[in-house]
């Protein structure tokens, strides 16, 4: 922790603005204002003699805030830039981000929101350079790239995500190699909620550091999970997936396969071109079932619209989750309409599942005997054991 203030400078020719941001820094003990400027030019001047730590630019001062930003990031690549519109559009947050600024504020705003903005950048910032400092030290993992695996299903509420968080730990366990749980059900994922984490960061705050990311840097982001594995979970504020495009999600998992023995990626629902990258990396796609009729049939579409694309079909294995005795469909029957093998069979336990995810207690670690974490025993010595996927 540093008790050295926060210092900024204000950059603004819209002086209601301007006068307000003052107002408000004045009354935070930790944030000080060294500097005010009108213009682009009167900004990179005052960089010249003096180092702030966070600008406040406006979206539409002379010589253009987003040109400013492109210019600070460019010659002072640790400084924060925070920029204030006056009206929020797609496009401009888009070319703020892409500028290089942490965060994009709308006027007017609260004073406790620019207050966190500033505070949240900055202290983001100093992570980073942290960690930049701290990095020879670090252990690298053996050798070879981690085997991604992919949990799927085309149908909401099947337990992809009950199955990916209790895989990982599994993997953890029986491995004892390093493992990471992706949530990449950007708009709705509760992998965290699984596993009872409350996220610091999010795959959001991932994003912004995308041009720097290497192994230490994500690592940093990552939460442990007593279990020893750990999560990236997905953003808590649905409207930031948006700006999540597949090329991120690409360099992402490129990064974890370095760095980790086994990445498991908890899917969205559906097809979504962001994640389209989750289908190329995974050296093996979990196709998760229930023994429900529409489900299957949904599932087979997935399975035919993949066989389009030309996805191998080796990489499939299709997991039928909440698998009962009682059921109407059998699971001979779901290896005939889909045709293919079962790769697992997760029985249903309408008492230790919810009661599990309830508690976010993953059921391998809550009821270890149990006949369904027995199922995720084998499941993951099979996914050990199978390489079928691997190009190397
Ligand atoms: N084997 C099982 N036995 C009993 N209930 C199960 C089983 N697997 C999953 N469930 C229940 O199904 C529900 C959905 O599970 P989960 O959230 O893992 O699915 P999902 O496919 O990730 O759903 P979403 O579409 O919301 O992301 C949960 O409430 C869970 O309790
Ligand atoms: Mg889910």
């Amino acid at each position: 922790m540093t008790l050295d203030k926060i210092k900024t400078l204000i950059v603004n020719d819209d002086m209601e603005i301007q006068s307000d941001i003052v107002d408000i820094f004045a009354n935070v003990e930790y944030i000080t204002v060294v500097g005010e400027a009108e213009t682009a030019e009167e900004a990179l001047e005052f960089l010249e003699n003096e180092n702030p730590d966070v600008l406040v630019v406006g979206a539409n001062i002379p010589g253009g805030g987003h040109k400013l930003t492109e210019n600070v990031m460019q010659e002072y690549p640790d400084q924060v830039v925070i920029l204030v519109e006056r009206e929020l559009k797609e496009e401009t947050v888009r070319k703020a981000i892409f500028a290089g600024a942490k965060d994009v504020l709308v006027y007017p705003f609260t004073p406790a929101k620019l207050v966190d903005a500033v505070y949240r950048s900055f202290q983001l910032e100093q992570k980073k350079q942290d960690i930049q400092r701290s990095k020879p030290q670090r252990k690298r993992r053996k050798t070879g790239k981690g085997q991604v695996v992919t949990v799927f299903s085309t149908k909401g509420g099947v337990g992809r995500t009950f199955v990916s968080a209790n895989l990982a730990v599994a993997l953890a366990e029986q491995t004892k190699g390093k493992v990471v749980l992706v949530d990449l059900d950007l708009d709705f994922g509760n992998a965290a909620l699984a596993l009872n984490i409350v996220p610091r960061y999010t795959i959001s705050d991932i994003i912004d550091e995308i041009r720097n990311l290497d192994q230490d840097m994500i690592e940093s982001y990552l939460i442990p999970h007593r279990s020893g594995i750990k999560l990236l979970p997905a953003n808590a504020q649905p409207q930031m997936a948006e700006f999540i495009s597949s090329d991120h999600i690409e360099i992402i998992l490129k990064v974890l396969q370095n760095a980790f023995d086994y990445v498991v990626v908890d899917m969205p629902g559906r097809f979504y071109e962001p994640v389209d990258p989750a289908f190329q990396a995974a050296d093996m796609l979990l196709m998760v079932t229930t023994p429900e009729v529409a489900t299957v049939r949904n599932v087979k579409a997935a399975l035919i619209a993949l066989d389009e694309l030309n996805y191998p079909k080796s990489k499939i294995k299709v997991v039928l989750n909440r698998s009962d005795r009682r059921d109407e469909i059998k699971p001979k029957d779901v290896e005939t309409t889909m045709n293919h093998n079962l790769f697992s069979i997760l029985p249903a336990d309408y008492k230790t599942v919810p009661s599990s995810l309830n508690q976010g207690i993953p059921v391998v670690l809550l009821h270890n005997m149990s006949k369904i974490s027995r199922s995720f025993h084998d499941l993951t010595q099979k996914v050990v054991g199978d390489d079928s996927g691997k190009s190397a």
